[in-house]
């Protein structure tokens, strides 16, 4: 499959890229389009988007590799994030990533066999005083209790 964003897209790109002094400053945002249009951002994804905005390969990946929020690599359908930075680690997100790791079989930033879950050991998400902070694609969800991890991940199934 081509990457390439429809002429929609490109237009509805161009809206967003107005709204900044320089096309290269909507780097964020063209990077969350590609995201959400190809599930996570290949090499080849980030190529694109560098030529879009005329910016070498190298300041892409750059930016897409400081940010936790854009997936380097194939993602569940339900990717769960589990930040164990300080915060939330005295709160028991070191305990709560152990957890899901061991109730979905799976390491940081693979996915289970039927692709429906994916896992991550994240930085501080921003949400330190509502830590310990676990997150499902765009969802936050606020002091997590670990108690809660049976009932969390079947909710998703399906
Ligand atoms: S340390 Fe977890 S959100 Fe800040």
């Amino acid at each position: 499959m081509a990457i390439e964003f429809t002429e929609a897209e490109l237009e509805e790109f161009k809206k967003i890229q107005d709204k900044y002094p320089e096309k290269q400053a909507s780097l964020m945002p063209l990077l969350w389009m590609a995201q959400n249009k190809w599930g996570w951002l290949s090499t080849d994804v980030m190529r694109y988007c560098a030529y879009l905005l005329e910016l070498p390969l190298a300041h892409v990946e750059g930016v897409a590799n400081f940010y936790t929020m854009y997936f380097k690599k194939p993602v569940g359908k339900h990717h769960i994030q589990v930040c164990t930075n300080v915060a939330c680690m005295l709160n028991g997100g070191e305990e709560i990533y152990k957890n899901f790791k061991e109730k979905l079989k799976i390491d940081n930033m693979e996915v289970t066999s039927d692709g429906l879950y994916s896992l991550e050991e994240v930085e501080c998400m921003g949400a330190c005083g509502m830590a310990p902070v676990v997150a499902v694609n765009e969802d936050f969800y606020e002091h997590f209790n670990i108690s809660d991890i049976d009932e969390f991940i079947n909710r998703f199934k399906a």
